[in-house]
Order: structure tokens, then sequence, then C-alpha cells
């Protein structure tokens, strides 16, 4: 990158920086238990909500769970099951319409980032129909409170469930559109571990490796705060001790609740302090080919931070020993190759591949550009890339 975008880039980051007390951070009231959701939306004087859930959560019967709850309160709902997975404007649009013609006066996310993000989405629609999703990418273009939204994740991994972030993909496009707003961060997150218990182990490990993720590049970013330093730090800790164990055997509770946890600290740390190259690059390769996204921030992951070198060792170190992953004794050299390379172990461990099929050369300009475009001026990383540096790991990664 050119000198004068770099300046560019520094300046615009740290205005955001030096904003962040200003900023109307929150974070969702958090909840145990799915039971207690009746008597959450009767104090709001809610009686008909609109569900935003996917295929895949009904079919492994989660869905029937929530409404046996609402059930038991006489709480009307709607049910929009046909979000895809990196949702679509065309999810959104028609989750809005269902919204409008049931009445409904709030909003349930039950599922993974997918479910969660469109939820969002549809909720920004609904009070700001004059604007297109497109027209609210970026940030800070959604100004008006949303109709009260109950995050309930079901994956343990995008923490959307306390972001202000929704990422929406326009299928004619294929571009992800990343809209960052406040008014997107839930009310409430219900992390209830039972309904998690089910998750595939391959989505398992997807799922948790986007979480540290989240963790890694908030930490080492530039925009960092004591308490996103903090949450980031529990995250990764957690994720050491428990995404192991969930991933082995999925119905170990502890394992389950401590890794939502785990996600939901990852995600409000990068919800202040941003995330990286990692998921502008991982952004882009879901936009163009659908790949999972908690997929390739986990092949992406130990190959960005390779080649930020240098210039990420120290706080690598300090997270990977402060974590606990990594004992004390080492150079920071040392200890950040050691963490990413318990980073690849637990991608092997887990089955996830290092490379990725389908990656057309054709299509790397266009990605790059993508990619380009979400991180530049934004995200605060450690060393900065332009469109064309950002090309190599496309090629890195592609099988
Ligand atoms: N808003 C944010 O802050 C944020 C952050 C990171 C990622 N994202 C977005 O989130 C999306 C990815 O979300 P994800 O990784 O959670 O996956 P997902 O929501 O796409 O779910 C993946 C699959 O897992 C299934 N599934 C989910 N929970 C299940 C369960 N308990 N049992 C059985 N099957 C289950 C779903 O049906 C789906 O088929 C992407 O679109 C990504 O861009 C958003
Ligand atoms: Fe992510």
């Amino acid at each position: 990158m050119n000198i004068a975008k770099k300046a560019y880039c520094r300046g615009f980051q740290f205005c955001f920086k030096v904003a962040i007390p200003l900023l109307p951070y929150r974070i969702p009231k958090t909840r145990e238990s799915i039971s207690l959701l009746p008597a959450m939306l009767r104090r709001r004087g809610v009686d008909c909500v609109l569900i935003v859930t996917d295929k895949g959560i009904v079919k492994a019967g989660l869905l029937d769970i929530l409404t046996k709850v609402l059930d038991s309160d006489i709480i009307r709902y709607a049910v929009y099951d046909e979000t895809i997975p990196n949702p679509t404007i065309d999810n959104v649009e028609a989750a809005r319409a269902l919204y409008i013609e049931s009445h409904a006066q709030a909003i349930i996310a039950l599922g993974g980032g997918s479910a969660m993000d469109c939820a969002k989405a549809c909720g920004a629609r609904i009070v700001q129909p004059w604007m297109s999703v497109k027209q609210m990418g970026g940030i800070l273009k959604v100004f008006k409170k949303l109709p009260c939204l109950i995050a309930i994740p079901t994956t343990a991994g995008t923490g959307s469930e306390t972001t202000l972030a929704a990422v929406i993909t326009d299928a004619k496009t294929h571009h992800k559109v990343p809209i960052n707003s406040f008014p997107l961060i839930p009310r409430y997150a219900i992390l209830d571990y039972r309904l998690t218990t089910g998750l595939p182990k391959h989505i398992t490990s997807t799922t948790g490796m986007d979480a540290l993720t989240h963790a890694v590049e908030a930490y080492i970013g530039g925009s960092t705060t004591k308490d996103t330093r903090e949450n980031a730090i529990k995250a990764t800790r957690l994720i050491h001790q428990y995404l192991y164990r969930a991933y082995q055997d999925g119905t170990d509770a502890e394992a389950r609740q401590n890794m939502l946890h785990a996600a939901y600290y990852a995600g409000a740390a990068f919800s202040k302090s941003y995330v990286g190259y990692v998921h502008a690059v991982a952004h882009s390769l879901g936009g163009q080919y659908g790949t999972p996204h908690g997929l390739a921030n986990a092949v992406l992951l130990p190959i960005v931070l390779r080649e930020y070198g240098v210039f990420a060792h120290a706080k690598l170190a300090q997270m990977a020993r402060e974590a606990g992953v990594i004992g004390a004794g080492k150079s920071d050299e040392e200890t950040a190759n050691l963490f990413i390379d318990w980073i690849e172990e637990m991608n092997d461990k887990m089955g996830i591949p290092r490379k990725l099929s389908g990656i057309e050369e054709a299509d790397i300009e266009k990605m790059a550009e993508h990619a380009d475009a979400e991180a530049n001026p934004l995200y605060p990383v450690p060393v900065l890339m332009d469109k064309e540096e950002l090309k190599k790991f496309y090629h890195l990664v592609k099988e």
C-alpha cells in the first residue's frame, strides 16, 4: 500500500478509536434458558413475534422447542425459515414482508449467524423502509431503534447475538454487504447450551474457530480498549479449554455452555475493536462461492497471522500467555509462532482442511477488490495491505 493511502487509513482508524467512548455501545441482556422467553415478551407487551430461522434448525427440532415455549403462554408467531447460509437480500425482504403481514411486534432470531444477521437486517428494513440493504452497508447508516430483537444463537461462533453487525449477501453481485450500526445490537441474547448439543462436528469446529478469529483479530488490532482486550482474552481462554471438548462430545453441557460464552465475549470484543483481513477475505469467499464463514476463517487465520510477521508478534504473544495457551518464559517471537502452531493443530485435530477447494483464478481480482473495500480504511490491522497485496491470500489458500 502506498504511503498516502496508509496515512489516510491510519488517520481514519485513529478518529474512530478516539470516538469509542462517545459512541452508543451497549450489550444485550443475557439469559441462560429459553423458558424465560414468554415472560420477557409479555413484559414488553408483545403477543405476536416473527421467528427468523433456517431449514437446518427446523430439521434439528430446535424450532419445535421454541414454539412449544411460546405456545405455553399463547404467544402467537409467524415463522420465516428460508434463511440460507450467507443470507441474501431476498431473505431479508421476505422476512420483512412476513413481519408486516403477521402484525408481529418483535423478532426472535433462532440459529447461527445467518439467521441472526437476516433478522437484524430485517429489523433495520422495517424501521428504515426508505433505505435498501445495500444502502445500509458500511458504518452507522441505521439509526432508528429496531423492533425488540431477541437473539438465540444455536452455534457458538459468530457472536452476532452481541454485535452491531449484520452481513448480507447481494446474490446478483456475489458481494457481502457488512452493515455496522448500533441499533442492530439485539436487546436480549439467550445463551442456552441445550440448543447447541446437536450441532454437527464440522459446524462445532468451524464456528468455534470463527469465534477465535474474532478474539484474535480484535486483540491484535490497533483499536482495543481495556474491556475489549479482556473479552478477547476470556474468549480465547474458554476456546482453548472447551472447543475441542465440545467437538469430541457434543453433549458435554459444560463445554457447550462455555463455548456460547466464548463466542459472546469474542463478539463483544470485535464489535468495538473490529476484525481484520481474515474476515475481509473470508467474506469475499463467502459472497463468491458460499464458503461457510467459519471454515474460511479457520483456514485463513494461521496464514494471515504468519503474514503479519514481526508486526503482530508482541500482541499475539501477550494474548497467548494471558489466555494460558502458551506458558511464560519464551520470547515474543517464539510464543507468537507457538500460538499460530496451536491454531493449526486445532484445525488439523478437528479435520479442518489447510486449503479451500473451488477458488477460480479469474475471480481473485474481484474478491480482492471486495476485501480491500471492506477492510480499508476501517480495520486497524497490524500491517496494511492493498488489493494487490491481499491477492496473495487467495493463492495461499487455493487448493
Ligand atoms: N453479525 C456478525 O457479527 C457476524 C460475525 C461473524 C459472522 N457472521 C455471519 O454469520 C454467518 C455464519 O453463521 P454461522 O457460522 O453461525 O453458521 P450458519 O448460521 O450459516 O449455520 C450453518 C449451518 O448450521 C446449521 N445449524 C446451526 N445451528 C445448528 C444446531 N444447533 N444444530 C444443527 N444444525 C445447526 C444451520 O441450519 C446451517 O445449515 C455468515 O453469513 C457470516 O458472514 C456475522
Ligand atoms: Fe466471523
